[in-house]
């Protein structure tokens, strides 16, 4: 049973009835605050640092203090560390344990000039800035590299471009998985830039108006890696910038997922045909035996919505606080670790599925079809000097002929039947309706020519050896 006695409360002091249970728990991060203790553990070790070089803890008191967080660390790792039914949150937590271990002595003079407002800003740049670092710049890279080595791969294989869903221009498959490695290689871009806006320290600014023993903020936001201190306490305790931004980035790089994951979805119809999942990332149906699902990519486009409904959501939560510290922002820890998980989640799915998928070349292949080189045709008499908007036209007058005519393609009309409709066809326009020609007129930077993709990934890899 929890207590709810107010002398149990580290804050206890000015209380003296008891606590609502339901409040106590209503009111409780612990549950899932617990995941930032090292953070927790490694501000106060540098605080502490900081409290002794103004005097304000012997470098004993120091030494003490430190062998307690060495050892509370250590029974969080191998979880043994024993959460009291008062710990409130994980610097109620650690705090409380520390006192068990060295004293309440010593463990009382912590928390001098320090608050759970800097504290709990402190910690959640911390352990954002290592989940960032340890976490989804790998997976995401890893990602990337899958998709640079299947576009290396099958750089030969030729598929239809799409626009509006419509049969577009023929595109390299290759060209398709270079354009997912480029929006992921500009997330990955986008995460850096955020990581330095984040990673700037607000401890030191005590609750809300500063500290009041001069502590060296500089020397504690070095002590941490951090670059640089938040230049206003009142920004310092208040600011969610960076889990807001946090769950942007997040928003937008599973926006991308999605997309991604549409086109394979619809690439891997029956209809298409074009990609087949792996047994290991597919489901069958409870009822129809014959079904083989895209489940993985079903919830890669769902859990999208997932994340920006925690943005949006989030967003809701700050839109109004006043200013410097109040409860609402608690609220702020639940949707941030969800969402990092949820990131990193389907980023390793979306690595391991596109890895292990198999491409249906001749189906791509049979997909294509000799309208698509209708503009092919408007350029090959831009050539032979006609003016671009003239050869359009002209190019659309042989489809429609085509149609009219009952025959299977442009290519089928006779050199004849060409030269009624423009006097200034040639023999050679059938030299226009090859798709591996067309691919590789599109040789500028960034066109689908075999040469401009190998370019493409060539550069990909490059910023990703630069990160
Ligand atoms: N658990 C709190 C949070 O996550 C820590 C800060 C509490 N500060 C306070 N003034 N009650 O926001």
């Amino acid at each position: 049973m929890k207590s709810t006695d107010p002398s149990l409360k580290l804050w206890g002091g000015r209380f003296t009835t008891k606590i609502d249970p339901l409040m106590d728990k209503f009111n409780a991060s612990l549950p899932y605050d617990y995941r930032m203790y090292r953070a927790d553990l490694q501000g106060t070790k540098v605080y502490t640092e900081g409290l002794q070089k103004v005097g304000l803890l012997t470098p004993g008191e120091l030494e003490n203090i430190h062998k307690g967080l060495r050892q509370i660390d250590k029974e969080w790792s191998d979880g043994t560390f024993e959460k009291k039914p008062d710990d409130e949150d994980i610097h109620t937590a650690n705090e409380r344990r520390l006192g068990e271990i060295i004293g309440q002595n010593i463990a009382g003079k912590v928390h001098t000039g320090r608050s759970r407002n800097d504290q709990v800003a402190t910690d959640m740049r911390i352990y954002c800035r290592e989940v960032i670092y340890d976490t989804i710049f790998p997976t995401i890279e890893r990602l990337i590299k899958v998709l640079i080595l299947r576009a290396r791969e099958e750089i030969d294989v030729l598929m239809p471009g799409y626009t509006h869903l419509q049969r577009a221009q023929p595109i390299r498959w290759s060209h398709w998985l270079s354009c997912y490695a480029t929006y992921f290689s500009e997330d990955f871009d986008r995460l850096k830039q955020l990581v330095t806006r984040l990673n700037k320290s607000p401890l030191g600014a005590g609750a809300l108006a500063g500290h009041p023993y001069m502590i060296d903020r500089e020397y504690l936001a070095e002590g941490l890696g951090f670059q640089g201190v938040i230049g206003n306490s009142l920004v310092a305790v208040s600011d969610r910038d960076f889990v807001v931004e946090i769950m942007f980035w997040s928003t937008l790089f599973m926006n991308h997922l999605s997309r991604f994951a549409e086109d394979l979805i619809i690439y891997s119809t029956v209809e298409f045909g074009f990609v087949k999942l792996a047994e290991s990332y597919s489901t069958g149906s409870s009822l129809m035996p014959q079904k083989r699902n895209p489940d993985s990519l079903e919830l890669l486009r769902g859990k999208s919505g997932r994340v920006f409904g925690q943005l949006s959501g989030l967003l809701m939560t700050m839109k109004s606080i006043p200013s410097t510290y109040n409860k609402d922002m608690q609220e702020d820890k639940e949707p941030l670790f969800d969402c990092l998980t949820t990131v990193e989640h389907c980023c390793t799915i979306a690595a391991g599925l596109i890895s292990t998928l198999t491409v249906n070349q001749e189906n791509m292949h049979k997909a294509l079809t000799v309208e698509m080189l209708a503009t092919d045709l408007a350029d090959y008499l831009v050539l032979k000097g006609v003016p671009f908007r003239e050869t359009h036209h002209i190019s659309g007058t042989c489809v429609a002929f085509a149609e009219k005519n009952g025959l299977s393609g442009i290519d089928k009309i006779t050199l004849k039947q060409f030269q009624n409709i423009d006097p200034r066809f040639e023999e050679d326009v059938f030299e226009v309706f090859d798709f591996e020609k067309s691919v590789e007129k599109r040789s500028s930077l960034g066109g689908t020519a075999k040469s401009a993709i190998i370019k493409q990934l060539d550069a990909l890899t490059m910023q990703l050896m630069n990160t």
